[in-house]
């Protein structure tokens, strides 16, 4: 027997077809004469079995956690835009529960701005069962976007799930002429919510924040009148009858814009929400709402504290905590008692009529 080289004993080996080059002889290791038929697998392991084994370990617990990772992944994706708590997602269970979708709104707050739209849709997502969009949608009072279709709305509203109420609001909804009939288009038994506030407190604020916007808006954009001027001398012509056409008082008219959406719904798909009292007594409102809504009642005095440190109205609920600031912060300026009394001798006769066209008497005071 001649002494065998490396060479020798490889070839003499039997080659398994997809790990040609691990197999060597035993003997090949040793650089010895061994039995050429004693073949180990050098790399890695010696045993195949094991390491097949090894190997769909590995693939189970690489896709193990791929789904896991792809899984929370797709549950904070959602959870931002939906704070309701999923089903827990186990492997492939999706398909068992019914998946949380962008609706059309079943509700929409359509005015007035300056009464607490912001306040309100707050007040009312702190319901399980109430999914709000975010920021104000202007989808039917813009042209631009109303020519997008009812699509692109639908691509603003939140995900919710099909026991969940789609809400949105949009306060220049109110004042525009189109919009009554574009949205009884898209659905004509749709629920609207209306809140109002006593009308001459509504002007103030309304002034306070145009005046607080034109003050940072490049002063070109005012022309002449950029000296700021009181509510006072826009509100009064100099002879001291009532500017009729100053903006903030003729939103205030507010049977000048109701008469239209009342033609186009009827009156109990309105909803008129007293904006004083939602401040001063939040519950007797939202429970309005619930019944209005169809809901269960889930809101309660839980839900609301006043922060004295801060002097803001907070909302809570399980998962957040936030204040309000009725008038974001900004001051209303003092404005003449005599000219308040004069505004509300001019609206007494203007809510009467609000008052016949909706049915309800809000109380606002004649001067
Ligand atoms: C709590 O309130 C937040 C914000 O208003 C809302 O998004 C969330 O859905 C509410 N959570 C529950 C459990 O109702
Ligand atoms: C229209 O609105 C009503 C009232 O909220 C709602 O029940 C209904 O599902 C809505 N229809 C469509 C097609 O969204
Ligand atoms: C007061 O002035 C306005 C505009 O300057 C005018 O339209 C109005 O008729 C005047 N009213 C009276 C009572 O003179
Ligand atoms: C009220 O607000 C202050 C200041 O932000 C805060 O420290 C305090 O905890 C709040 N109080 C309550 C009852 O939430």
């Amino acid at each position: 027997m001649s002494p065998h080289t490396g060479t020798d004993t490889r070839r003499s080996c039997v080659r398994p077809p997809h790990f040609d080059i691990l197999w060597l002889p035993r003997a090949a290791m040793r650089s010895v004469e061994g039995d050429p038929s004693d073949c180990v697998l050098v790399v890695g392991v010696s045993r195949p079995k094991m390491a097949a084994t090894i190997l769909v370990i590995m693939l189970l617990s690489l896709f193990l956690t791929f789904h896991i990772l792809y899984d929370s992944a797709l549950n904070s994706l959602q959870a931002a835009s939906n704070d309701r708590p999923r089903p827990p997602t186990l492997l492939f269970s999706k398909q068992f529960y019914p998946s949380a979708t962008r609706r059309l709104p079943q509700a929409i707050i359509i005015g007035v701005r300056k009464c607490g739209t912001r306040a309100l849709l707050e007040m009312l997502s702190l319901h399980p069962a109430i999914q709000k969009a975010a920021g104000e949608v202007h989808f039917f009072d813009r042209d631009e976007n109303y020519y997008r279709g009812l699509d692109w709305y639908r691509m603003k509203m939140p995900h919710s799930y099909p026991e969940q109420i789609t809400i949105e609001k949009s306060p220049s909804y109110f004042v525009t002429p189109e919009v009554p009939e574009r949205i009884r288009a898209m659905n004509s038994s749709i629920k609207l919510l209306l809140i109002v506030r006593e009308p001459v407190t509504r002007a103030i604020s309304d002034y306070t924040q145009l005046r607080s916007h034109a003050a940072t808006a490049p002063s070109f954009t005012f022309g002449t009148s950029s000296p700021q001027r009181s509510f006072q001398q826009l509100a009064l012509h100099s002879n001291g009858s009532i500017n009729e056409a100053y903006r903030p008082l003729a939103i205030s008219v507010y049977h000048n814009y109701i008469h239209r959406w009342l033609e186009t719904f009827p009156r109990e798909q309105i909803l008129i929400v007293n904006g004083d009292l939602l401040i001063e007594d939040p519950l007797s409102q939202i429970q309005r709402i619930e019944d209005f809504l169809g809901l269960e009642s889930k809101i309660s005095t839980h839900n609301f504290y006043f922060n004295e440190t801060k002097g803001f109205f907070c909302l809570r609920n399980e998962t957040s905590d936030r204040c309000l600031r009725e008038t974001k912060g900004r001051k209303h300026p003092r404005v003449d008692p005599l000219v308040i009394s004069k505004l509300r001798r001019y609206f007494a006769e203007h809510n009467q009529k609000f008052y016949e066209l909706v049915g309800e008497d809000m109380g606002w005071p004649e001067e």
